[in-house]
């Protein structure tokens, strides 16, 4: 079941001895695979492609990026590349670093107190993606309490509240047909469909004044991504070939855009913090490095070519890495065949394959493979207390001993080959501005219940491991599939001022 897969993990490979497994099922044949030679090929082998007939349900304003193929996704491909070129990383970089600033101002309301890491770094990544997009300031007032009514009559809500319950209603939106959301007599319906239509507006009229003063916004030098979309999606002038992009399709590669750039950040980073509170020791050592990269200069003077370099280079580029070795959104990636294929695995066996035979490239299984990824030394009886956590094998040490020489990848979190995520700088970027604006001020600290305390008779020590082996637990228990892999539950943590830490 695909909401199992990430926790199945290399087991399933494992019981079956090899790490492809081929079903024959009544619908067709399916190949999953962690066999990284096979991966390889599946990713940059010209003989695979997409199954674009499954991801239609994207579709919801036109055909998009993520599901098309062949010229036409090479078309769109061209556009949205043109519209990350044109955004700069040092914009994205000051960006975070702001939301997130603004972030704990706002958490100092409740005391630093943060009841679900995951839902806020959430939304600090659909700040940052609005402010990049459309050049949009959302604040903490507009996604918490639903912001402020639009000031302009054309629209019931404002632009920052329509693209938030777009994304808060994606299940929606994918689930029924746009022409049938605002008749329906539910309130999730409802609001889903006034914001589909307030996005569907707002975006339209920018597009409309873009190519009204095409010449202008063409010549600027940053432009937003929608700006760059609309000017790249024109008709290339000195190119006969060019295709025109419609405007569904404009409207559809930002929608895809947008959310494919948002829970995948998100969430990542909501099981960063969360894997920094269990292991105190590695967050002290990030911190250290803060202290050594930035030392005491103030937030304005923290540069993307200099600070953030060294720090994606270092141990906070590792502990990003180990993240997203262990949970990474994306649990699975599929590719069909569109001819007989010879596929040769990492033996260097070869395998001949059918036409229209569906791969799943298993992340879980990729990732977590014994032979490849050393597991910590850690007892089977303790394993076995934690549920076989995949927190318990958090290393990120291992990213800073050399690499073994290949051209096979082992790790691909963003994917390989043509298809590979157009977003995976500005992610970094992002992930490494987001913990770098925390824990250069705060730590991270996990909660301990007050019942815990009771129970241990007031020794913290006890209280803490308690609640130390409880958010293990959890990070195995409560790790769900929908789109992206996510920690469903609520675990708090609290930011406590560092002694240290240079406060502005
Ligand atoms: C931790 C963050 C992220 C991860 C792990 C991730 C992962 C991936 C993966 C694995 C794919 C390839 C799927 C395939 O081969 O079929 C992909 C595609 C894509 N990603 Fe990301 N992504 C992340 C962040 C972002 C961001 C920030 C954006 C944009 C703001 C973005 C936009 C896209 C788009 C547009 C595609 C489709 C590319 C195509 O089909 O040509 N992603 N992502």
């Amino acid at each position: 079941m695909p909401w199992s897969i990430w926790k199945a993990g290399y087991e399933p490979f494992e019981k079956a001895g090899q790490d492809s497994v081929f079903l024959a099922t009544p619908k067709g044949n399916i190949l999953w695979t962690c066999d990284p030679a096979i991966v390889k090929q599946l990713f940059t082998s010209h003989s695979f492609q997409l199954p674009v007939d499954l991801l239609k349900f994207y579709d919801i304003w036109g055909p998009t990026i993520g599901s098309v193929e062949g010229q036409e996704w090479k078309t769109h491909r061209k556009v949205v590349a043109y519209g990350f070129s044109s955004t700069p990383l040092p914009v994205v970089w000051q960006r975070t670093i702001h939301q997130t600033k603004t972030l704990v101002e706002r958490w100092a309301r409740d005391d630093y107190l943060v009841k679900s890491p995951r839902i806020w770094m959430s939304r600090v990544a659909l700040h940052v993606i609005a402010g990049v997009f459309f050049n949009t300031e959302m604040n903490w007032k507009d996604t918490e309490e639903g912001g402020s009514d639009s000031q302009d009559k054309e629209y019931q809500s404002s632009l920052p509240n329509s693209i938030l319950t777009i994304m808060l209603r994606l299940g929606v939106l994918f689930m029924t047909p746009t022409w049938l959301l605002g008749r329906l007599p539910f309130k999730a319906t409802r609001e889903t469909s006034q914001a589909f239509n307030d996005f569907t507006n707002y975006m339209l009229s920018i597009r409309s004044r873009v190519l009204e003063n095409l010449d202008e916004v063409s010549s600027k030098r940053n432009k937003t991504m929608l700006e760059s979309i609309v000017v790249a999606g024109n008709m290339d002038p000195t190119d006969p070939e060019s295709k025109p992009l419609s405007k569904e399709s404009v409207l559809g590669n930002i929608f895809f855009t947008m959310m494919a750039g948002h829970e995948t950040v998100g969430n990542t980073l909501g099981f960063a913090i969360l894997l920094l509170a269990i292991y105190p020791e590695i967050q002290t050592k990030v911190q250290q490095e803060l202290d050594d990269v930035i030392g005491s200069r103030p937030k304005e003077t923290w540069s993307l070519e200099t600070d953030y370099t060294a720090l994606q280079k270092g141990f906070l580029g590792a502990v990003i890495n180990e993240t997203l070795r262990l949970y990474h959104p994306v649990q699975f990636v599929p590719r069909t065949s569109i001819a007989e294929t010879t596929l040769y695995d990492s033996a260097g066996k070869s395998h001949v394959v059918p036409p229209n035979t569906l791969f799943c490239v298993n992340y879980a299984a990729a990732f977590s493979n014994p032979a490849t990824w050393t597991k910590v030394s850690v007892t089977a009886d303790r394993r076995a207390e934690l549920q076989h956590s995949r927190a318990i094998d958090f290393d990120p040490q291992r990213w800073l001993k050399p690499a073994e020489t290949s051209d096979v990848p082992i790790h691909w979190p963003f994917g390989q080959g043509g298809r590979i995520c157009p977003g995976k700088p500005m992610a970094q970027v992002e992930m490494i501005g987001v913990l770098t604006t925390l824990l250069k001020e705060y730590s991270i600290e996990l909660v301990i219940p007050d019942q815990v305390l009771k129970e241990t008779q007031g020794d913290r020590g006890k209280a803490w491991d308690h609640a130390r082996d409880n958010a293990v637990r959890q990070l195995q228990e409560s790790v769900e599939a929908n789109l992206t892999i996510a920690m469903l539950k609520d675990l708090p943590i609290r930011l406590q001022r560092r002694s240290g830490g240079d406060h502005d």
